[in-house]
């Protein structure tokens, strides 16, 4: 009787052993929680960052060359490229549209305006006034040309996101192949650091995509911290002057404090 329990037992382990072990390993497979996004160093950060704007430009190149081609950047317009603080601003043309480098780089995009006397839309060269338009006319456009996924406007993503340039650096960079045992749908990319790790956003970046006019290397890192950088530049784009303003507003307050100490001594010495 008690030997029979005892291979009864034996038997039960070996059984359950092994399938429980392929359970577990079949639980490692399927990991979906997005990962950490990496941390980025990025020159802007801290309370005496500053843009580097040869990175906000470079970034500028990857946005406009690859991304503008499926999301826009509804709030941002070109002059504001122009503006003091902006990649693009030059002391010659304190009023960005008068600046004939924002007016070029308008004019490469077509804008929707209308309707003219016929009641008809029509497509003309931007302006320095517009905005980084939608490359869709309407969402549902939009998202059939991405397998139902919609493109999100950039303009404030940074700000949207948790960890914001430091996801979006991380996500554009991430991209690897599915692990074994993962099941990616068809139209779908993986990618650790998106929620549920598969995206509609095909990988972006490839080394050299983009030939960089300051000679930088466009490795996939430099490029996804480059845009990055100019998608945060946009999403505040007086942050520098906001910054340089509070340091301004700070010393004086210490030169303030100091001078009312000192009257306060001054005055106090000779009546106690
Ligand atoms: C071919 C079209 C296409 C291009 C080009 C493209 N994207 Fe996307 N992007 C998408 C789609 C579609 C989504 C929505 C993905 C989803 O929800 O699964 C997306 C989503 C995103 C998101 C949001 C992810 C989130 O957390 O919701 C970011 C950030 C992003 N793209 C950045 C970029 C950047 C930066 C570039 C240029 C380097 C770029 N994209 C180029 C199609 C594109």
């Amino acid at each position: 009787m008690k030997m029979r329990l005892v291979f009864a037992a034996a038997a039960l382990l070996a059984v359950s052993v092994p399938a429980f072990a392929q359970e577990e390993e079949a639980g490692a497979e399927v990991e979906t929680e997005a990962l950490e996004p990496e941390h980025f160093h990025f020159h802007f950060e801290g309370p005496f960052g500053t843009f580097d704007t040869a990175a906000v430009q470079r970034g500028y190149q990857v946005y406009r060359e690859i991304c503008s081609a499926c999301h826009s950047m509804e709030y941002v317009y070109f002059r504001t490229l122009g503006q003091q603080g902006g990649p693009f601003f030059d002391e010659e043309y304190p009023n960005p549209n008068d600046n004939p480098v924002i007016k070029a780089l308008a004019a490469e995009f077509q804008i929707e305006d209308g309707p003219d006397d016929f009641g008809d839309m029509y497509m003309r060269e931007g302006r320095s006034s517009d905005a980084f338009p939608s490359p869709f006319p309407n969402p549902q456009a939009a998202g059939a040309a991405n397998g139902g996924a919609v493109p999100p406007d950039l303009s404030v993503i940074t700000k949207a996101r948790h960890h914001g340039p430091h996801y979006v650096a991380s996500l554009m960079s991430g991209y690897t192949d599915a692990p074994a045992g993962f099941e990616l749908q068809p139209g779908l990319y993986y990618n650790p650091y998106f929620p549920g790790r598969a995206i509609a956003m095909p990988p972006q970046l490839r080394e050299g995509v983009v030939t960089y006019g300051d000679g930088t290397e466009a490795t996939v890192e430099q490029m996804a911290e480059d845009v990055a950088t100019f998608l945060t530049w946009a999403s505040e784009p007086k942050q520098q002057t906001r910054k340089q303003t509070g340091l301004a507003v700070i010393i004086f307050l210490i030169v303030l404090a100091g001078l009312t100490y000192g009257s306060y001594r001054a005055i106090w010495r000779n009546l106690h």
